[in-house]
This record gives C-alpha cells, structure tokens and sequence, in this order.
C-alpha cells in the first residue's frame, strides 16, 4: 500500500494532478498497484484565505502519515515575494531532507527534440541535483534596504557532508543501472570555495567507481556542449542553483518542459514527486497544459515505491499517446489536458 498525498498547488498544478490522479486510479483498477490518497489544499488560495502556507502542524502529517507526495506546481503572482512557494516546495525538500533531486530527460520521441536534425544519437541524460544546501537556504540578509546604499546578500552553502552524498548516489546509481559516465557541472574557476570542495570530493569519490567514468566540466561550456553534442553527457551531478538550469535545459532538449519528471529523493525515505515545470500562469484555465510531466513523475514515484510493473506501464502508456498523436499543443498536437489524461489512464487500464 502506497500511502499517496496530493498537493495541486497553483496554476496548471491542479490540472495536471488531476490527470495524475486519474493515472494513479488507472493502475489501481489495473490490480499493478494499491494506494490511498488525500489531497491538501496548500497554494496561493488557501495562503490567502487562510494565512497557512505549510505549517508544522501539515508538514508532520505530511512526513508521518505518507510515503510520497505527488506536487503540481507552487508559484502565483498574487503572492510576489513567493513565500508559500519556498515554506511548502523548498519546505518539504529541506525539512524531509530529500537531498536527491533526480530530474531525468531522454527523447521519447525522436520528433519532439530540437535536436533531432542533429547527427546525434538520442538525449538520455539524468540530472542529479543536490537539493539542500547551496543559495537556497534562505540565508543572507538586506543592509539599508531601499536606500541608494542597499546591501544584499545571499550566501552559497556546501558542506563535505551534502557534496559527497549527492555526488556518491550519482555514481552509484550509474553503477546499478549501468550508466556509462558521470559528470560534474561547476564553476569552480570562478567561484572557487564552494566549487573547489565540489571538485576534490568528486574526485575522491570517482576513484571508488574505476568502473564508471568520470569528468568534471565548467557549466558554462557544458550547457553548450550539451546543445552541440548531448550524447556524450549521460548522469550530470551539481549544485542546487547550477541543478535547476541545466534540468530545463535538459528537458528541453528532450521534447519539452510538458514532459519533464522529476523525484525529491532520500532513499528508503519519503520522497516528493512533481513535474519540473512550474504553475504557468500564461496558460492556466485554457486545458493545453501537457500533463506528460506529471504523470512520467507518477511513474518516477510506483518505481520507488517498488511498484516497477505499474511504472511500467505508465510509460509505456506515455508513450503510445504520443505515438499516436494525442499530444497538448506544447508538443504539436490539439488535445487537451484532460484528453491527454482520459487517453495515458485508459492505456493504463486496459495494459
Ligand atoms: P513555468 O515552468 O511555469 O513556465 C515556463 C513556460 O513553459 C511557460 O510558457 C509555460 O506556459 C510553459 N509550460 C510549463 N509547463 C507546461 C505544461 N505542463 N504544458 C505546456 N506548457 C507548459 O516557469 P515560469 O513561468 O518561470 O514560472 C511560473 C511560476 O511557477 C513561478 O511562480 C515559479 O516560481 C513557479 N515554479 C514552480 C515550480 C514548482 O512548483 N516545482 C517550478 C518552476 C517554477
Ligand atoms: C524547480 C523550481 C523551484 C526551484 C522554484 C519554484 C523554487 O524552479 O523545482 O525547479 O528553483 O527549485
Ligand atoms: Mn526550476
């Protein structure tokens, strides 16, 4: 039994997660899988009506009573300083520790890519981003704010401790799933601090997997390589901020940010699933949101919650309705969300 909790949040996120939703159902119907779900209301609306972003009080169900949580987005404008965003998204990756942020793009179909007048061999990459340290603590702080004298500042974290695990269950993971090389993106010529740290404990740690290779690249010539010739990239580790760049860039090289998944990991731990995209205020209301990404981030979640014929099968139901042309505009087609949605769980269903 996987004990599921639903967070819509803002945006497209509530269109999305109810094709995820409908999926999750599909699989149950299907016997490959059982679940219970409960879906919480946290997001700009229920910040605004009730002055809750996450509270404690949540945040404990949410850790106690649950094994996965499946996000839509978080992110409106109505809430410019974005604070209901970083309490529930930023919230429950540093709160539950999830220190793996593993963003996957690989071309489901060929047509999709960009790159696909390109000589190349498909994009199957894996981002392994550290998700807890780096600019996103929070910490920093104004000095003479709004005066012509404004100071700001925030700070970049990276401890021995945080580097080592993330660049560790990187290389791990290349080596149970046979991946041939992992890369480090950094800017350790320019920052050398906490990029330096990031390099040596790399290093250190490539000498225990002489079975995978390694290489360590500067970010910015990586994100160019990884246009010119992104098959020589196979599991990319980095930090934080350097994570979240190079995960669009990667998803949209691989068909588009409609079907980009992602997982908030800390294995044998709860783990937060959720598409890479955002909220997408631009196209909320109008049912051409892709919900690709978040059903693939369902797979993501039966897969690590040991339900592998269930994610399967979500797969493979992805992509037989992108084969078939039932695709949102973002990848070329006219259906809608839930068209897309009714389409991916019947495929479930039936197997
Ligand atoms: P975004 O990812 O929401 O949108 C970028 C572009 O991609 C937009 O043109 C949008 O229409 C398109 N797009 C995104 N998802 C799509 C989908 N499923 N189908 C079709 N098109 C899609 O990024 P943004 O505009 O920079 O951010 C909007 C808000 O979302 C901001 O408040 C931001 O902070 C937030 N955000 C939240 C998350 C999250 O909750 N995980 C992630 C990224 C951004
Ligand atoms: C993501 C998002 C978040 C991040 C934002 C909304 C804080 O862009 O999940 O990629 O930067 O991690
Ligand atoms: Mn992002």
């Amino acid at each position: 039994m996987i004990r599921i909790a639903l967070i819509p949040g803002d945006g497209i996120g509530p269109e999305v997660v109810r094709e995820g939703r409908r999926v999750i159902e599909a699989a149950v119907r299907a016997g490959l899988v059982e679940v219970t779900m409960e879906e919480f209301p946290h997001g700009a609306d229920h910040l605004l009506s009730t002055g809750e972003t996450l509270s404690d009080e949540t945040f404990a169900r949410l850790r106690d009573e649950f094994d996965a949580i499946l996000l839509g987005a978080v992110g409106d404008p109505r809430v410019p300083d974005n604070r209901h965003a970083r309490d529930i998204l930023l919230g429950l990756r540093f709160r539950l520790d999830l220190f793996i942020n593993f963003r996957p793009a690989t071309v489901r179909l060929a047509e999709l890519s960009p790159l696909r007048d390109a000589e190349h061999r498909p994009l199957d990459i894996e981002v392994f981003r550290e998700n807890t340290e780096g600019f996103y603590t929070g910490s920093g702080g104004f000095l003479r704010q709004g005066t012509p004298h404004e100071v700001a500042i925030s700070e970049s974290f990276a401890t021995r401790y945080g580097v080592e695990r993330i660049v560790r269950a990187a290389f791990e993971h290349a080596r149970t799933r046979g991946r041939p090389r992992v890369t480090l993106a950094d800017k350790a010529n320019a920052v050398p601090h906490v990029y330096g740290l990031w390099r040596r404990v790399f290093q250190e740690v490539a000498e225990e997997y002489p079975d995978v290779e390694s290489d360590a690249r500067y970010v910015d010539a990586l994100a160019m390589q990884l246009v010119r010739v992104p098959e020589q990239f196979s599991v990319i580790v980095t930090e934080n901020l350097l994570g979240d760049i190079l995960s669009d860039l990667a998803a949209e090289l691989a068909g588009g940010m409609g079907l980009a998944p992602s997982a908030n990991l800390n294995p044998g731990r709860h783990a937060l699933y959720e598409p890479v995209h955002g909220s997408a205020p631009d196209i909320v209301g109008t049912g051409t949101a892709n919900p690709v990404a978040t059903i693939l981030s369902v797979a993501l979640l039966f897969e690590h919650a040991g339900a592998e014929a269930a994610a399967r099968r979500v797969e493979e139901a992805v992509d037989a309705s992108l084969a078939a042309g039932i695709r949102t505009p973002d990848v070329g087609g006219t259906a809608t969300t839930s068209e897309a949605g009714i389409w991916i769980a019947d495929h479930v269903a039936r197997g």
